[in-house]
């Protein structure tokens, strides 16, 4: 049986752990756009660590060709330790999650990770249906929860595949990684809401932004649907800004 030449990765060598905490602990009072207000998930992992700890799963250690016995400059591998410490630091800043420049950099480092594991392979039997240079291996969490680590690998550009036993974590991981996926870049199709101006040509939607207007328009047809239905049913109500308790004023 030929032997595969497995590089030794960054995670087993040091991780830049503080950054990584620091993070992760901002990254739990962060609401907006955060895939934490989907839907309630007890054991939501942090998308900063996920991050972190994928790219660094996926790169090898600068030390790495010591393990194959090729000799290494231990000070140049430090420094190009500190550059990937570097990516790191940048990667896991919230404001980063959809920084195409940040996230291009890993995603350039994990390929040129691969492709150093593919060439070490080349001349393995298999090297053909295992390592192929042209295509990074797929991710997979059987047991994904609340789906940051799938998440995370797709935004690193693996082909990535979540399961679970439970059907809620099912849900939420195809909401967030299977459904977005399949419209990325698409045009909203839903009803434009009455007085809102039609969007023009040149909008941008990347991404999933096509899909989230859809989500909103969608949610306003629904909304004027049930009450023009249902919607004598309920009481009037006015909501100040002040107090957010809802004021009854009619009740016909
Ligand atoms: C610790 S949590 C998942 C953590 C997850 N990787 C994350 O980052 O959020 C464990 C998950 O495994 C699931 N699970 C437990 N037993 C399972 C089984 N036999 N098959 C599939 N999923 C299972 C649970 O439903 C739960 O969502």
């Amino acid at each position: 049986m030929t032997e595969i030449k497995a590089p030794k990765k960054l995670i087993e060598v040091a991780l830049p752990l503080d950054d990584i905490n620091i993070a992760a602990a901002r990254e739990k009072s962060i609401r907006h756009g955060h895939p934490s207000t989907l839907h309630l998930w007890w054991a939501r992992r942090p998308l900063a660590a996920a991050r972190a700890v994928i790219f660094a799963q996926m790169v090898n250690d600068p030390g790495y060709e010591r393990s194959l016995q090729r000799g290494v400059n231990k000070k140049d591998a430090g420094k190009e330790r500190e550059r990937l410490f570097e990516i790191i630091r940048q990667l896991v800043l919230w404001e980063n999650t959809n920084n195409e420049t940040v996230l291009n950099e890993a995603r350039e480092e994990i390929w040129k990770s691969w492709r150093e594991t593919c060439t070490l392979n080349k001349n393995h039997p298999r090297a053909a249906e295992l390592f192929n240079p042209e295509k990074l291996p797929a991710f997979h969490d059987p047991f994904a929860g609340g789906g940051s680590l799938p998440l995370e690998a797709q935004r690193l550009g693996l082909e990535s595949y979540a399961s679970d036993l439970n059907p809620v974590a099912v849900l939420i991981n195809k909401a967030m990684i299977e459904i977005p996926s399949k419209f990325a870049g698409r045009k909203p199709v839903g009803p434009i809401p009455k007085g809102v101006r039609q969007t023009r040509m040149t909008e941008d939607w990347s991404g999933a932004k096509g899909l989230a207007e859809d989500v909103r328009r969608y949610g306003h047809w629904m909304r004027e649907e049930a009450q023009k239905r249902i919607g004598h049913l309920y009481p009037k109500v006015e909501i100040t800004t002040g107090d957010l308790r809802p004021r009854v004023f009619s009740c016909e």
